[in-house]
């Protein structure tokens, strides 16, 4: 199997990788990265000279460099979770998620159906999506299933759902093999401090604000990052093709309780008095079209393929803390862009 992981320079992507390269080691690993500010190959440096990995410089919004990849490599599996992953962002650029996420995405699946010539026997095109693009939930105990229909809010979903239908479209137009899933989100190593829980450690140890969009009560779903690497794992070896699978920690938190939570927990590491971190805490304005909580029934995975969540979230967020606490370098890194200096040290 030559398979192609794209964003594996990225947050999941790295773990994704790293999984595969390490459990795998008769699959030829492809990383297909254009390592935008998200990209970090420290983030796999562990196993970079591992003789079934190589990573390819390149950027999915073009289409020539799709096709010239994935037929020198003899592509037959995709994995594609390259992204523009922050909702922030996608409200002040939402034209580069259209790029990257819909045309990318369109891309990569044109490249494999002309390399394939729709001879689809052993190949496979995993796409990685997400839960909001089913919009947003009430306060209630209303989850998201697989059959929800699609309402997605932010330029961000907007783009990632157009990105799925795609997908599907190429699935009932071509037979291409596909799968999709759709993810709620994701903690631990290797998170980009601009995402709420790793920009709040950041802050906690730099003793910064806070920044609490709204009144705090968004609900979001968390999931240890390796729990979804192992999903994406099964999936992409068991999952039925054209279908499409939920991945869910069944783990709620309104915002205001984790960043309560986080603060209590990094005083007790950090020696600092009960209370100190909770001071930090800043409201300020909300998110534009903030989705109010996200919840994901994950039981189609674990009924059909078995998968279900192995960490508990306490141990999980302890060991994500004791990763940054431990990986201040890796911190300090990309909060000041020199990590992008290892690309060129390595490659170039
Ligand atoms: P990330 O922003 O950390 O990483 C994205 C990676 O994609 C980076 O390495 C970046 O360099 C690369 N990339 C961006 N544009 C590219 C392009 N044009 N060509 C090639 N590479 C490009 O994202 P993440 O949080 O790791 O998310 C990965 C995937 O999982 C995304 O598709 C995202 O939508 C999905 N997802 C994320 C979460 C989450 O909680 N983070 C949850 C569910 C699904
Ligand atoms: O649900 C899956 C999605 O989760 C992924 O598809 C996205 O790629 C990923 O970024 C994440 O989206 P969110 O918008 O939920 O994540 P974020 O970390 O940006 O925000 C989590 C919550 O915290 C959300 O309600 C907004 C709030 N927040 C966020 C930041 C960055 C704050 O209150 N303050 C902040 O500074």
């Amino acid at each position: 199997m030559n398979l192609l992981i794209t964003g594996g320079a990225g947050f999941i992507g790295s773990h994704v990788v790293r999984r595969f390269v390490t459990q795998y080691p008769n699959y030829n690993i492809v990383n297909l990265d254009n390592l935008t500010y998200a990209g970090n190959l420290e983030n796999i440096k562990d196993i970079d000279q591992l003789p079934n990995y190589s990573f390819v410089k390149g950027d999915i919004t073009d289409l020539d460099q799709m096709r010239s990849v994935i037929n020198e490599k003899e592509i037959d599996g995709v994995i594609h979770l390259a992204a523009e992953s922050h909702v922030d962002r996608s409200i002040t650029d939402p034209l580069i998620f259209v790029r990257t996420n819909l045309i990318g995405t369109s891309n990569l699946l044109q490249a494999c159906k002309e390399a394939w010539k729709d001879n689809w026997e052993g190949k496979l095109f995993y796409h990685v999506s997400t839960d909001e693009v089913y919009g947003s939930l009430e306060l209630d105990h209303s989850m998201f299933t697989e059959t929800t229909a699609y309402d997605p809010r932010s330029p961000y979903s907007a783009s990632k759902a157009g990105s799925d239908h795609m997908v599907r479209a190429f699935y009932h137009t071509y037979h291409m093999p596909v799968v999709i899933s759709n993810c709620s989100n994701n903690y631990g190593p290797n998170h980009f401090p601009e995402k709420l829980i790793p920009l709040f450690i950041n802050n906690i140890i730099n003793r910064k604000p806070l920044p609490v969009y709204g009144s705090g009560e968004n609900v979001r779903d968390w999931l240890y990052v390796e729990d979804h690497a192992r999903a994406i794992d099964v999936i992409f070896h068991k999952g039925s093709h054209g279908d499409t699978y939920n991945i869910g920690g069944h783990n709620e938190w309104s915002n205001i309780d984790l960043i309560k939570t986080l603060c209590r927990v990094m005083d007790e590491k950090l020696g600092r008095s009960n209370g100190e971190s909770e001071q930090l805490i800043t409201y300020v304005k909300d998110r534009a079209g903030h989705d109010m909580r996200y919840a994901i029934d994950a039981s189609k995975l674990q009924n059909e393929l078995g998968w279900t969540p192995s960490l508990q979230f306490e141990e999980g967020i302890s060991k994500t803390i004791d990763w940054y606490l431990n990986n201040k370098e890796w911190l300090a890194n990309v909060t000041d862009g020199s990590y992008q200096e290892y690309y060129k040290k390595q490659y170039q």
